[in-house]
């Protein structure tokens, strides 16, 4: 009998062969595959799948694998997280992210959007961006944070776009999971480097998200989800009392 879905019976056998190989070459017993099953069964029970594909960096590498074709000199995707919020609101000059009295260190974060392969400013753009607080945690996460917080949509034009917020603080996956459990039992840490997300889209140009982390973060050489990416990383220079920083995205054109 043939699948009905000749994909999903590829990708399927071919894992179950990595698994069964797997079980083989490392002498896995019956009773560490029952603690293994009995971990999964808790992680869904939590609906910590997602975090799961993060921590062993699945959703990463998916990620490259679905934009290993973006043109030459793009700006790297970077995998969306689990915190994006659509519909966030839409801000105007100038542009500025959280409460007044937001805690943190000021930044003004300067963005150009071009073409990739020319480099010419894409003319009008929609930039949707989301980040942390400067403890690390998303609005959704602190019952203490008004709706939307350190979210907003901006339109970007003659390809730049400036930002005021606060420097984000770095992400933990939580500890109290199973996920978190985990981690502690393998002797990693849980931490992400300080980052800003971005979806960026204009008419003519892929979309892209990704996610802009800053230089000389002590995270970036080993983000506990393995996301961090060289092309990704901006300065982060002090000025007159505020930090900033500045980045280039380079869009590839829609073919
Ligand atoms: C984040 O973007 O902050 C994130 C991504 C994956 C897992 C946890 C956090
Ligand atoms: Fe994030």
């Amino acid at each position: 009998m043939s699948a009905q879905d000749p994909r999903l019976a590829e990708v399927v056998d071919a894992l179950v062969k990595d698994l069964h190989k797997f079980i083989v070459d490392h002498r896995v017993t019956e009773e560490e595959l029952r603690y293994a099953i009995d971990f999964l069964t808790e992680v869904s029970k939590n609906n910590e799948m997602p975090g799961l594909a993060d921590a062993f960096a699945m959703t990463t590498v998916a990620d490259n694998v679905t934009h290993e074709e973006a043109s030459q000199g793009a700006t790297p995707s970077n995998i969306e997280g689990p915190f994006y919020l659509a519909d966030a609101p839409l801000l105007s000059p100038p542009h500025r992210l959280g409460r007044p009295e937001e805690g943190g260190d000021p930044l003004v974060f300067r963005g150009r959007i071009v073409d990739g392969p020319s480099g010419q400013p894409i003319p009008t753009a929609l930039v949707d961006l989301w980040q942390a607080d400067a403890a690390g945690n998303y609005d959704i996460q602190d019952p203490g944070a008004p709706a939307f917080n350190l979210r907003g949509r901006l339109t970007a034009r003659d390809g730049t776009f400036e930002l005021r917020t606060v420097v984000p603080g770095a992400y933990e996956i939580p500890k109290n999971g199973a996920v978190g459990r985990l981690l502690k039992l393998l002797g990693r840490h849980a931490f992400r480097p300080r980052h800003i997300h971005f979806k960026i889209s204009a008419d003519g140009w892929q979309p892209l998200t990704t996610q802009i982390y800053f230089a000389g973060d002590q995270w970036i050489e080993s983000d506990s989800i393995g996301a961090a990416k060289p092309g990704l990383v901006a300065p982060l220079k002090s000025r007159d009392d505020v930090l900033v920083s500045e980045y280039t995205f380079q869009l590839t054109p829609r073919k």
